[in-house]
């Protein structure tokens, strides 16, 4: 038998607690299969009396010195969130020479290349499966078996909250405040929603995938995106009408060498794979002229879900420690973070116009200045309140932008135009 292998935990919460149980209760079957016998502790909290069901009190401590200076704890997991002070407390594990699993996006979108040159001086690994995807394999599957292979697009479904709410809008019809408000009282959301309705969360991971798929540090700051929180329920209803469910996307992929990684609700077409992940699901489909189409789907989110992942990087690291052909340099091809006008889309775009004769002459005009065409239109009302729907194909983004300003100010057009991106609309995409 081994020696056992003690793991210093920086949090044990919905996560961390989850992932005690599971290695408390998987212990024979990690031992058999790993050959390690993994045991929790020193545990860092902020509050001890509070009660964690499965969670030794003894092993739990206020003090980060306690953890960090253990010479017992061989392996760290950080599952307490947050930049500040976590930064400084997986710095300081990773000098030690320690390996660190953390399921941190927001540390790893804002520091990760940082921290992994850290890891790589100090001959020591770093590992963030459950950082973006949750429960789902996709960097494994990323750094693994699909090392060799070039992947040219990345389109996920990284946020579940928001899946869950764009279902209940389409499903049941319900407007945006109402279904953010059922899956409050789900569990789906937070009570503060705004990183998830408001698309940062998804860019985090999104800014962790893209950097793992081309091979390139992109970062946060990198990755623009909106939300869901400014989407109009007449308009998930009239593209469901059109033949398209409207999701939250993150989609990196190269243009011109460079990688442009974005974050926008999308139009999907029905029959697409992406249109039927419902509810808090995730899903990322990796493209690739070799490996063809690969999705990967499952929870996104969940304490023993999560802790899955946390463990299996525990487990590769120490199955790996030796002779490790991975390392942390998955940085190298240095490519340049393409400009965010320079995706290309299709879109849908939906006007309140006056009808009067020449008014949709005059936008397709404007489009036409931008080099975009109309695919399909449709028009409802009329007099005062007529209302255009339009698809149009493939242009790109910044060309768009400036067509809706141009539109914007047109005589007859009543207010600024409500544009959405389409994919999977035999456009290229
Ligand atoms: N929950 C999920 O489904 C999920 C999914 C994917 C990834 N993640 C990621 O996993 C990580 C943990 O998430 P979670 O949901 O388990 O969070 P959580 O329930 O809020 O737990 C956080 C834990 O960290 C401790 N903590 C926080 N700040 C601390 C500080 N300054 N000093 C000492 N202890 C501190 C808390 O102590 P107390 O218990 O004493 O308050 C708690 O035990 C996050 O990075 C999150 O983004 C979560």
């Amino acid at each position: 038998m081994s020696a056992p292998v003690r793991i210093g935990l920086l949090g044990c919460g919905t996560v961390g607690q989850a992932f005690v149980q599971a290695i408390t209760e998987g212990g024979p079957t990690i031992e058999r299969a790993s050959g390690h016998r993994l045991e929790a502790g020193p545990i860092l909290v902020r509050d001890p009396t509070r009660p964690r069901p499965g969670v030794d009190p003894a092993l739990l401590t206020t003090d980060p010195e306690d953890v960090l200076a253990d010479p017992e704890v061989g392996m760290v997991v950080e599952l307490m969130g947050g930049v500040d002070p976590t930064s400084g407390f997986v710095r300081r594990a990773l000098e030690s020479g320690r390996p660190v699993v953390t399921a941190n996006k927001q540390l790893l979108s804002r520091e990760g290349d940082a921290l992994l040159e850290l890891a790589a001086t100090a001959g020591t690994e770093l590992r963030f499966e459950a950082a973006a995807g949750g429960a789902i394999p996709v960097i494994k599957v990323l750094r693994e078996s699909l090392l060799a292979a070039e992947i040219d697009r990345l389109t996920g479904i990284v946020n579940g909250t928001t899946n869950f709410v764009l279902t209940r809008m389409r499903r049941a019809g319900l407007d945006y405040e109402a279904a953010l408000a059922l899956a409050q009282e789900l569990g789906y959301a937070e009570a503060d929603p705004t990183e998830d309705v408001g698309g940062a969360d998804a860019a985090a991971k999104i800014a962790i995938l893209s950097s793992i798929a081309f091979h390139t540090r992109v970062r946060f700051g990198d990755v623009p995106f909106e939300g869901i929180d400014g989407l109009h329920a007449e308009d998930v209803e009239i593209a469901d009408g059109l033949g398209f469910a409207v999701k939250l996307l993150g989609v990196a992929e190269l243009v011109d060498g460079a990688v442009s990684a974005r974050v926008f609700p999308a139009l999907v077409p029905h029959g697409h794979r992406l249109a039927s992940v419902e509810g808090a699901d995730n899903a990322v489909l990796l493209e690739s002229p070799g490996a063809g189409e690969i999705m990967l789907v499952g929870p996104g989110a969940g304490g023993s879900e999560t802790a899955s992942a946390v463990l299996a990087d525990v487990l590769s690291i120490l199955g790996t420690q030796r002779g490790s052909f991975l390392h942390n340099a998955l940085a190298d091809a240095g490519r340049p973070i393409a400009p965010p006008g320079a995706l290309r889309s299709a879109f849908y775009m939906r006007l309140s116009v006056r009808d009067r004769p020449g008014v949709l002459a005059r936008v397709a005009s404007a489009l036409a200045d931008g080099e975009l065409s109309i695919e399909t239109v449709l028009q409802q009302g009329q007099g005062d309140a007529a209302r255009l729907v339009m698809i149009l194909h493939e242009g790109r983004e910044e060309r768009m932008r400036a067509a809706v300003e141009r539109i914007s100010g047109l005589e007859d057009v009543r207010e600024p135009p409500v544009v959405l991106h389409v994919i999977g609309n035999g456009d290229g995409r």
